[in-house]
């Protein structure tokens, strides 16, 4: 059993933009909301895997006492404030030109949440979420059921609760990116404008390539075909064997900043060697675990100057090498030149989480790789919330974060709240040692 040590539960405060964050790992997404502050932002996570609370618990996050996002709903005290839901549901791949299974998940999904559309009143929809709800249960894969789980909230709010959501957002892996699309008509039948969209990591300033289906809601009935405005890229997109564009920055004091341009004009994008500096100090190549163009010897490389490939649970896999070229300019990848393979810290700051983010507990590499990059964050939730671009010293303010049980020299208030207790499962290793948590079973866990 849990034993209580803080004297209530973990609750929202009342906020102007209050997040509830479904699914949150590790908190790609609460950690842009804390940034966001200043701007009316408060966020809390339902989240139930204990490792994964315990980093989040340690970065100051707040997380919801239930654990099981099926077991909570709009309406529970400790997210009742909440006029923003945001959430990454785990999801199979719904691959409709692939396999016959992941053709049949999609027509399952699109078809049960059409069930969960529509309903004018609580009776009506709660008799459909308890025929969703046998159906998914008796479903052998249960990621069916937590794909929908958004909608519940989303319908539970506008009919139990009477408040919508204001706002809405969803992100997750490419493939579901037919599930949001079916989501925003739904969405729009509901008194939402929404929209879906492929969004890259790297158009953004993450150094790494990722794709990310994102859809974003807002409640606005008069106006439910409008446009949404989606983030726009400030960076250049990363193609195999493309130049990088020459810098556009200027310096002042030694720090990079952006000079505003008119037009479409972007930065060129972040590398791993521009993110690592300072733990990698030479050039190097990075060979991925995995091999390309479904040959398993041509595995993927990628080089210090270019952005990371897409961080997963197994970024320990990749390979690194000081990078070695023959005449031809051909890379040369020889045993002796193997570096130490990447940190956590370092997996993290290639997914854009600050160098003093505290990972804790087990399986960091998995928690890493689930996240959505905080830069990216920013990005959605700025122009979802507040519908224009990141402030620029947010970007700043992001990666020289730090937890806070560090004394702030900032003159930012304290911040009460916004501290719920570790749970028991967390290893308080001291923020230096976090520094570089070797992945998974290094990392001290005194879990029961
Ligand atoms: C894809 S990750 C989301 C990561 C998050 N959006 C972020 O940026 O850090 C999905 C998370 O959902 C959690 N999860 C899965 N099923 C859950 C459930 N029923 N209730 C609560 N959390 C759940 C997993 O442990 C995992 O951390």
């Amino acid at each position: 059993m849990h034993t209580m040590t803080h004297p209530s539960p973990p609750s929202l405060p009342s906020a102007k933009f209050g997040i509830v964050d479904l699914f949150a790992g590790p908190g790609g997404l609460d950690i842009a909301a804390t940034i966001m502050k200043d701007e009316g932002v408060e966020s809390i996570g339902v989240e139930w895997d204990d490792a994964t609370r315990a980093t989040r618990a340690a970065a100051g996050l707040l997380t919801t006492d239930v654990k099981d996002v099926a077991e909570l709903g709009p309406c529970d005290p400790s997210v009742v404030e909440a006029t923003v839901l945001t959430g990454g549901p785990p999801c199979q791949s719904f691959s409709v030109a692939g396999s016959r299974k992941g053709h049949q998940a999609l027509d399952d999904v699109l078809r049960l949440a059409t069930r969960l559309a529509d309903h004018e009143d609580e009776a009506s929809f709660d008799a459909a979420w308890k025929e969703v709800k046998s159906e998914t249960d008796a479903m052998s894969d249960d990621r069916t059921g937590f794909v929908l789980q958004p909608l519940r909230w989303i319908m539970e709010a506008k009919l139990k609760r009477g408040r919508p959501y204001e706002v809405v957002v969803l992100e997750q892996v490419q493939t579901v990116m037919p599930v949001w699309q079916h989501f925003v008509k739904i969405l729009r039948r509901t008194g939402y404008a929404a929209e879906a969209h492929m969004l890259h990591t790297e158009d953004f300033g993450v150094p790494q390539t990722r794709r990310r289906a994102v859809l974003i809601a807002q409640f606005d009935p008069e106006n439910v075909h409008r446009k949404v405005r989606f983030p726009e890229a400030t960076h250049q997109r990363y193609r195999k064997g493309a130049e990088r564009l020459p810098p556009t920055h200027d310096h002042e004091d030694g720090a990079l900043f952006r000079t505003s341009h008119g037009g479409d004009d972007v930065e060129p994008w972040v590398s791993m060697g521009d993110a690592l500096q300072a733990t990698r100090t030479s050039e190097f190549v990075m060979v991925s675990n995995y091999g390309s163009g479904g040959d398993p010897k041509n595995r993927g490389r990628r080089e210090s100057g270019e952005p990371a490939p897409t961080i997963t649970g197994k970024v320990r896999r990749n390979r690194l090498y000081h990078l070695r070229k023959d005449a031809s300019g051909e890379i040369v990848i020889r045993s002796e030149d193997e570096l130490d393979r990447l940190s956590a810290q370092e997996a993290g700051l290639l997914q854009s989480f600050p160098a003093a983010y505290p990972w804790r507990s087990t399986d960091v590499a998995q928690q890493i790789g689930n996240a959505i990059p905080p830069r990216l964050s920013l990005h959605i939730l700025s122009m979802a919330l507040l519908r224009e671009p990141p402030q620029e010293k947010w970007y700043r303010l992001l990666k020289e974060w730090r937890p806070q049980e560090e004394p702030t020299l900032s003159s930012a208030p304290p911040v009460a709240v916004r501290r719920p207790t570790p749970p028991q499962t967390s290893a308080p290793v001291s923020s230096s040692a976090s520094v570089r948590p070797r992945t998974g079973a290094s990392a001290k866990s005194s879990a029961k």
